[in-house]
């Protein structure tokens, strides 16, 4: 059920000097009553002896009748307006002839007959029509951002995201939470992506960095005793940008004492079936499903599957443990794996269509992507079919359940380029095979490994930050085999989008030097980068965890929109531009030496 503004609205709140009413709140328990109403005009048709202005605000549109005879001077106000004149007009109520009514207006049963009018501003020709913004190139909305702000669908999304902001105050202050701001003027925390750095005037070449989250003033906040803490917070990374990821985000952020994951993680599930049932009428059914990162690597090739369809990845390195087929022997030998996903419709994909996902697997790594129709003579039709033995096949036909009409697709690499190719593949099936289901999904995804290898770098880095606490399970690896340990860490995942992800926290100052050892801090960076923080460690410290959920991300899914910049009133663009303000932008050599910088000549 999608947000509905009028339900959401409280009219009598509105009623001010200039208005008794709004334009979407008139309906046939109006009629026959006086009311001012203001808005904008959304367009004007003119019929000789009456002319007609629809005038819209926040709550919608409703009809305005000009007749001379009931005022003239309104009348000949009316003949001059165009569209986005803002104007204030009382009239009185009336029911509309039926062959006059609109179905498709919910104001569509009455219109109001002016008796005066003010025109309280002018407007130029708007730079395009609000109702074919679906049309207008998304650059031009966002340099007339006002303009585009107006329309419903916006004027929806950021009133959908106001409700949810609203919601989660409501629920978290209900649940013993206090709401505290923390600097944003702060210092670097390690979230994995560059910050964006502020010149101190009073500290010449010192730097504040704009926080990634309020990771540790949150957990310090714990460590003073304030139980439970969240806020709606800003965050902001300087890293490529992509219709999930803008440089400056909204987190609902929060952290929790003398709790565990299971703790966590039901706060967050009542919170989001809170948010789901009041702003868009959906029953969440908690508990959550909960998947750990392995069986989701191994399923869906990617730790935030979506689960609206199934397709899932099959495992194809047994059947092969003995082929004469040289790719895949070379594979196996180098401990890598051959996974396949297969389905129906084989004659939907035209030789085009499989060259694009053989190039879809490249561009993820992998060496190719093998692919095979079943025939109606159950033949495996494959460029590799001669590589492979009949028996082989036979398996494979067996195993994966193919009948004629099956496509299979296989990917034989290392493990983690196998899953990255075979998930960006399976989205990309379900979207051609229109397999992805309406409603909403939500996943945890817990058990993920504390470190991922950086292959750029040659060194560990942490899958989530560096105060995700280590499994007690596998905490005995962390010297020897630090890629073996398992993290308290956990991702909310909704269709297919990470909405969320959160861990419990490291209270052992022995354990949090430890780990910043092995990602190659040495004791001066730890001081310098986290002194305050690893001293605090020392004066009692509870057990404590706690969450991130993307704001931002969470309203684009409630909204059934596909793209975060739809939920912000001023976003950047993909490039990091404000198309509105024109920011970043030049600043004048005075400002540059207030705060000590010289800019280097460009190259
Ligand atoms: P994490 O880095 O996973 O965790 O961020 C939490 C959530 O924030 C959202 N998000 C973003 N949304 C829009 N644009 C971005 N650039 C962007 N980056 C992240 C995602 C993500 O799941 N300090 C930890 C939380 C914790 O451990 O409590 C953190 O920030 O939805």
């Amino acid at each position: 059920m999608p947000f509905d503004i009028s339900k959401n609205t409280n009219y009598e709140a509105h009623k001010t000097a200039h208005r008794t009413n709004l334009c979407g709140q008139m309906d046939t328990s109006f009629v026959g009553r006086e009311v001012s109403l203001c808005g904008w005009v959304n367009n004007r048709r003119d019929h000789g002896k009456l002319i007609f202005i629809d005038l819209r605000d926040f709550t919608g549109i409703v009809q305005l009748v000009f007749d001379p005879a009931l005022n003239s001077e309104a009348y000949r106000l009316a003949k001059t307006c165009r569209a986005e004149y803002v104007l204030k007009i009382t009239g009185t109520v009336n029911k509309r002839s039926p062959e006059t009514i609109n179905q498709d207006l919910k104001t569509g049963q009455i219109e109001v007959s002016v008796e005066a009018m003010q025109v309280l501003n002018s407007a130029k020709t708007p730079p395009f029509l609000l109702h074919e913004r679906e049309k207008v190139e998304e650059m031009t909305r966002l340099r007339y951002r006002y303009m585009d702000l107006r329309t419903d669908q916006m004027q929806k999304n950021l009133r959908l995201r106001h409700h949810v902001t609203a919601q989660t105050r409501n629920y978290l202050n209900s649940k013993g939470f206090l709401e505290i701001e923390t600097p944003i003027l702060a210092k670097s925390t390690p979230e994995g992506a560059r910050d964006f750095l502020v010149p101190s005037r009073l500290n010449p070449k010192k730097f504040y960095a704009l926080p990634q989250s309020p990771q540790l003033f949150k957990q310090t906040l714990m460590f003073s005793g304030f139980d439970r803490v969240y806020q709606i917070a800003r965050c902001f990374r300087d890293e490529d940008l992509r219709a999930d990821r803008q440089p400056e985000f909204t987190q609902i952020d929060m952290e929790m004492t003398f709790v565990n994951a299971d703790d966590i993680m039901a706060t967050i599930e009542g919170l989001l079936a809170a948010v789901f049932k009041n702003s868009i009428g959906i029953d969440m059914q908690t508990p959550f499903e909960k998947m750990t990162w392995q069986q989701s690597m191994e399923t869906y090739g990617t730790d935030k599957p979506d689960l609206r369809f199934g397709l899932p990845i099959q495992d194809l390195s047994s059947l092969f443990k003995d082929t004469g087929f040289k790719i895949f022997q070379k594979v196996l030998q180098k401990n890598g794996c051959i996974k396949c996903l297969a389905c129906d419709s084989a004659h939907q994909f035209s030789r085009k269509d499989l060259d694009q996902l053989v190039e879809m697997a490249k561009s993820y790594g992998a060496g190719g992507l093998i692919w095979g129709k079943i025939d109606s003579n159950r033949d495996f039709q494959s460029p590799v079919s001669k590589f492979l033995g009949k028996n082989e096949i036979q398996a494979m036909v067996e195993q994966l359940r193919l009948k004629e009409g099956s496509l299979v697709l296989i990917v034989a690499d290392n493990f983690k380029t196998t899953c990255n190719a075979l998930g960006a593949i399976r989205k990309q099936l379900a979207q051609k095979l229109n397999l992805i289901r309406e409603g909403f999904k939500p996943l945890w995804i817990y058990d993920f490994p504390l470190f991922e290898w950086d292959q750029k770098n040659n060194c560990l880095s942490p899958m989530h930050h560096p105060f995700t606490s280590p499994s007690p399970e596998t905490i005995s690896w962390l010297q020897d085999a630090p890629l073996k340990v398992k993290s308290q860490a956990y991702d909310i995942v909704l269709n297919g989008e990470e909405i969320g992800g959160g861990s419990m926290r490291i209270d052992d100052i022995a354990i949090q030097k430890q780990i910043f050892k092995l990602l190659n801090f040495t004791d001066p960076m730890i001081e310098q980068n986290f002194g305050f923080f690893i001293k605090s460690l020392e004066y009692g410290i509870p057990p404590h965890g706690g969450i991130a959920l993307g704001l931002d991300r969470l309203v684009m899914i409630l909204g059934s929109l596909t793209n975060i910049r739809d939920v912000i009133a001023f976003p950047k663009t993909q490039s990091a531009v404000c198309m509105l303000t024109d920011s970043p932008s030049g600043v004048t050599q005075r400002q540059l030496e207030e705060i000590h910088i010289s800019l280097k000549e460009e190259e």
